[in-house]
This record gives structure tokens, sequence and C-alpha cells, in this order.
């Protein structure tokens, strides 16, 4: 049998590459065989990336010119980057949600059949079914002004938890885009959702969510917070035939935590 894990001649393109999950899954990516791995970040990586490009998730220009550079064949596309709760909220949005689509949406007419994208969202977007109908109505709009201006005309929905809306509409856009992708394209888009990760975007969760309600989390699955690696095996496992079945699936990383949230074995009173 083939090596499903393996990432030798394939193209992979991955945000968020410098620090953190996506340095993670860079250095297992080159690990797996790959030696054609293009990281875009707003800071150069020091990894075994072969190409980097300067790109701000939260500029449109920036992310169009990166995928000019980028050009078509791209097998694996992780939309990895993203930001905390402790900045603007059109700013979280932008990086953690409109980047992700004009990347997607300019790289996936040229990406090959079978290729994969693999988003990284977050349990903080579990609240996504309470909200549906207002998120499909936000990615209805498929236009980036339009966009900033609908969070203006909703800001009630994003002021409360900008970030946690941010990995709503990350979980949603996942389920509405792989219907297009694969229909169109072939390409399979697929989410990984971890739980508190122990990487330098920590110290922002802990400014807008509190040392408490973090620890409270880790706490409920036997107090080990997850690692940069054990988020980043969850995504590069997604970007390989190995989950070729899944599309359109947010895969909970979370040691169990969200389980047990719905099956109401979670102790509360550490919270109190
Ligand atoms: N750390 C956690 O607890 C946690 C939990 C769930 C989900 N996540 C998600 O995991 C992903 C990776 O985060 P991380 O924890 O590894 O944090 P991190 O801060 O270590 O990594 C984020 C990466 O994105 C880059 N980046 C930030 N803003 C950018 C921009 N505007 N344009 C391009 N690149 C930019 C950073 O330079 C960095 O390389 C994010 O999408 C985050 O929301 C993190």
């Amino acid at each position: 049998m083939t090596d499903l894990f393996s990432y030798a001649g394939k193209k992979v393109v991955l945000t968020g590459g410098t620090t953190g999950v996506g340095a993670a899954a860079v250095e297992m990516i080159a690990d797996l065989g790959c030696t054609d791995l293009t990281v875009l970040d707003i800071k150069e990586p020091t990894g075994p990336a072969t190409r980097y490009i300067p790109t701000d998730m939260s500029d449109p220009a920036s992310i169009d010119a990166a995928v000019g550079e980028i050009g078509d064949g791209v097998d694996v596309l992780f939309n990895n980057a993203g930001v905390a709760g402790v900045h603007a909220v059109d700013f979280v949005i932008r990086v953690n949600y409109l980047g992700v689509r004009r990347l997607t949406d300019g790289l996936v007419a040229g990406m090959p059949r079978g290729a994969a994208i693999v988003n990284t969202a977050s349990i903080a977007g579990q609240g996504w079914p309470e909200n549906l109908g207002k998120i499909l109505e936000l990615i209805g709009l498929d236009d980036w002004d339009a966009s900033l201006q609908w969070l203006v005309d909703n800001d009630e929905l994003a002021s409360a938890d900008m970030y946690g809306f941010s990995k709503q509409i990350a979980q949603v856009w996942t389920m509405f885009s792989s219907k297009r992708s694969y229909a169109d394209h072939g390409v399979r888009t697929n989410s990984v959702c971890p739980g508190p990760i122990d990487t330098p975007l920590m110290d922002d969760f802990i400014k807008h969510m509190t040392e408490q309600v973090i620890q409270w989390t880790v706490d409920q699955t036997g107090g080990r917070m997850l690692t940069a690696d054990d988020i980043a095996r969850s995504l590069v496992m997604m970007g390989t035939d190995a989950s070729v079945a899944m599309n359109g699936h947010n895969l909970v990383a979370d040691n169990g935590f969200s389980a047990w949230m719905t099956t109401g074995q979670v102790d509360f009173s550490g919270l109190a």
C-alpha cells in the first residue's frame, strides 16, 4: 500500500507557518517528504519551508499578490494563520475569515482534483448552530467590503466574543465552501478545531478569555495543554489521502473536552 501520509511530490502552501502550530506543521510536512512548501506569513519563518512569501492575511492586495506568485497546482492548502480577540473586530474577521476565503478562492480553481484544503478553526467556534442563519447571510455576500459593512451592521454578533464568532464563521465556511470546491474542482475542504494549545498566541487568549477559563478547560481533560505538535499532526493528517472520504468536516482536536461538554460530563465548579 502506498504511504498514506507521504507529502513527497506535493505542492503545499501554509499560512501562519512561522510560530506555533504552523511552524510545527512545516517541520512535519518537510519530514514527510515535501520539497515544495511555501509559507505565507507576516514574519519570516526559520524552519524548513522552501519558499517564503511575505503576506498579510488581513490585506486583500497582499493576498492577491501571493496568489499570483504561487500559481496553479497546489495539492494541499493549509489556512492556518489566525489572531486572537485582542484586536479590532474587523481585523480579527479579516485574518480569521475573509483572508482565508480570498486565498482559497484565488487558488482553488488551479488545484488538481484530489487536492485538499485544511482550515485551522477552533472549539471556540462550537456555538455556530445558534448563529447559522446570520453566518450564511454573511457568507452569501461574497465581497470583502460588503462583509466588513455587514459586521458593522451586525455588531452585536461579533462584539461579545469576536474570536469565537470568527471561528464560528470558519467552521460554517468550511462546510459551505466544501460543496462548491468539491463539485467544481474535486477539492476537499475540512477544518481542525483545537482546544487550548501552548503557542505564542496563548498570551493573547489569556488577555481576552482569562487564565482561569483557559486553565479550567485544560484541567477538565487531565491538566496537560495541547502542544503545537499535537495539533500539527491533525492538520497534516487532514491534508493527506488518509482523510479522502472527509469533506466539509470540522474535526475536533481537544482531548475530549467538547464531547464531555455535550454529554454533561464537565465540572463547572472550578469556574465559580
Ligand atoms: N493557541 C491556541 O490555543 C489555539 C486554539 C485553537 C485554535 N487556534 C488557531 O490555531 C492557528 C495557529 O495559531 P497558533 O496558536 O499556532 O498561534 P501563533 O501566534 O503561534 O501562530 C500564528 C501564525 O500566524 C501568523 N500571522 C498572524 N497574523 C498574520 C497575518 N495578518 N498574516 C499572515 N500571517 C499572520 C503569525 O506570524 C504566526 O506565524 C490560528 O488560526 C489560531 O486561531 C489556536
